[in-house]
């Protein structure tokens, strides 16, 4: 680990909000080996029966409403709050952790449960309530062209702009609780790595992208990552 760093960008995984008890994609309990993600989280699954996608992320918002951040997410405040860089949270979560830890400069790449934005407009609804193909757009006032802020496969991804940014000019790259299977976030380490950052990754194990990283920090995210944002603390106030 460097001295200092002047801009950081964390991307987060689902793996990140598993210790506030939700579950990832892939792991053996996730959502994706109980659900088809051609059923549910592509844009021709919404072509084909909006009304059922709707009322798959409609179930999941009690739960993900309820959820509290956990040290991980509290770890990653404290960073932003104590640590003097610019430091941006690159997140592929739809649940809204990061907002409810206080922690600011968030992209939500892949969108957020508790939005839905109208195709008529392109405006977004911000509502933990349910959504369908019968709800109507405050904005432009257009019946049934509501889809969750989710993006699906198939569209591209949100704040690209912004995360290129970000990606060519940190000079640390941190990536927690992903398992580096989606592109392009998978490949954020990659651009990251060749724009000169140090890349740490957080894990239970080994993931995929693993070449790009120079570290692996293995272990719950709720532990690893707040004893390294205080060893990152501790070298600005040259304890280290
Ligand atoms: P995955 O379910 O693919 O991966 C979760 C990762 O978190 C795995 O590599 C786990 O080993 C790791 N993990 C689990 N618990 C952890 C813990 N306590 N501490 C640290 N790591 C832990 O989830 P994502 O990589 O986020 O897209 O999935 C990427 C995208 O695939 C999601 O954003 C979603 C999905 O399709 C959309 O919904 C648009």
């Amino acid at each position: 680990m460097k001295q200092n760093y002047s801009s950081i960008v964390i991307l987060t995984g689902a793996g990140i909000s598993a210790e506030s008890g939700l579950s990832t994609f892939r792991s053996e309990n996730g959502l994706w080996n109980h659900h088809r993600v051609e059923d549910v989280a592509t844009i021709e699954a919404f072509q084909r029966n909006p009304e059922y996608v709707h009322e798959f992320y409609n179930e999941l918002k009690p739960e993900l409403l309820k959820a509290k951040p956990n040290p991980a997410h509290l770890a990653i405040t404290k960073l932003q709050n104590e640590y003097p860089a610019c430091v941006s949270i690159i997140t592929q979560n739809v649940d809204t952790l990061h907002e409810k830890a206080k922690s600011h400069n968030i992209y939500h790449i892949h969108g957020q449960i508790n939005q839905a934005v109208c195709l008529n407009c392109g405006q977004i609804l911000e509502t933990w309530g349910d959504v369908s193909t019968e709800t109507v757009c405050p904005h432009c006032a257009v019946a049934g062209m509501m889809k969750p802020n989710i993006v699906f496969f198939g569209e591209n991804l949100l704040f690209m702009d912004k995360v290129e940014k970000l990606l060519s000019t940190c000079d640390l790259f941190l990536s927690v609780g992903t398992s580096g299977v989606v592109f392009p976030a998978a490949a954020f380490v990659q651009t990251a790595k060749l724009y000169g950052a140090e890349t740490f990754e957080f894990n239970l194990e080994k993931t995929s992208n693993n070449f790009y990283f120079d570290h692996h920090i293995f272990g719950k995210a709720g532990e690893t990552l707040p004893k390294f944002v205080d060893d990152l603390l501790a070298t600005k106030s040259g304890q280290l």
